[in-house]
């Protein structure tokens, strides 16, 4: 996978180059990530990326020359051409980020810009010409694209075969089975009176799996239930939600 992310701040990247999981996967050559600025496709001396909007109001808007150029530019440093490239733009006007979206942007092609905008936003001509698809990462508004693009990347690089080690499995985070993760315990065994529960010492693998399958769906029935609305469970996880709501109910009484 090659992405070419198209930022007025490529330093901000730094924060997953250079750290985790994610600097591994492009240390293993999973992914090939490179920064384009759209300054350097400006032609004043200024080097000027933004001007007023039509009609007024605040703030100001990304022009499209510069977009244009760094577009251009990043469909040549990825050696491909401009239909072989999938163009995301961050927005809070996009479709909000999901474990579904993620999982289909690979299906869609390896070579991916994403557009970080600032600002108020890009000009709606340079999206209209050139975007095929906005994601957002949340109703809530950002001072620009760049932690939204760095959220879908790790998003994506941890789903990239190889990506996670040994002893992690990406089909044990939360929502993999539409589900919340279970609660996870380490050493020592009693920390300020509050003990690791007995089953997760027992050594029995397969009580082990269910007491984690059980908080699992009890968590996600409490938290998130419209995630559990969504998903149609198999008649033994059935068993062990309601088990986990009588226990509850039993607590409460
Ligand atoms: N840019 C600013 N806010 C954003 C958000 N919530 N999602 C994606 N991009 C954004």
């Amino acid at each position: 996978m090659q992405v070419a992310v198209i930022t007025l701040f490529p330093e901000m990247f730094r924060a997953i180059s250079e750290s985790g999981i994610t600097r591994r996967a492009i240390e293993q050559g999973l992914i090939k990530l490179i920064y384009i600025n759209p300054r350097e496709f400006t032609s004043d001396k200024h080097q000027t990326v933004d001007d007023r909007p039509y009609g007024g109001g605040p703030g100001m808007v990304m022009r499209v020359e510069p977009l244009q150029g760094a577009l251009n530019a990043a469909c040549e440093r990825l050696s491909t051409c401009r239909e072989n490239v999938r163009v995301i733009y961050l927005s809070p006007q996009g479709q909000v980020l999901t474990r579904t979206k993620v999982e289909s942007i690979p299906q869609q092609g390896s070579n991916i810009v994403l557009i970080a905008g600032r600002y108020e936003g890009i000009d709606e001509r340079f999206i209209d010409a050139n975007v095929d698809e906005e994601v957002s990462i949340g109703d809530y508004v950002l001072s620009g694209g760049e932690l939204p693009a760095m959220v879908l990347l790790d998003a994506l690089i941890r789903k990239l075969p190889g990506a996670l080690g040994d002893k992690q499995s990406a089909e044990q985070d939360s929502f993999e089975q539409g589900l919340l993760d279970c609660p996870h315990y380490t050493r020592p065994e009693e920390m300020n009176g509050l003990r690791v529960p007995d089953v997760l010492l027992s050594g029995d693998h397969k009580r082990i799996e269910n007491w984690r399958l059980q908080q699992a769906l009890g968590r996600t029935w409490e938290r998130r239930p419209d995630l559990l609305s969504s998903k149609q469970l198999a008649a033994d996880e059935q068993a062990l939600l309601n088990a986990y709501i009588a226990g509850r109910e039993a607590h409460t009484d």
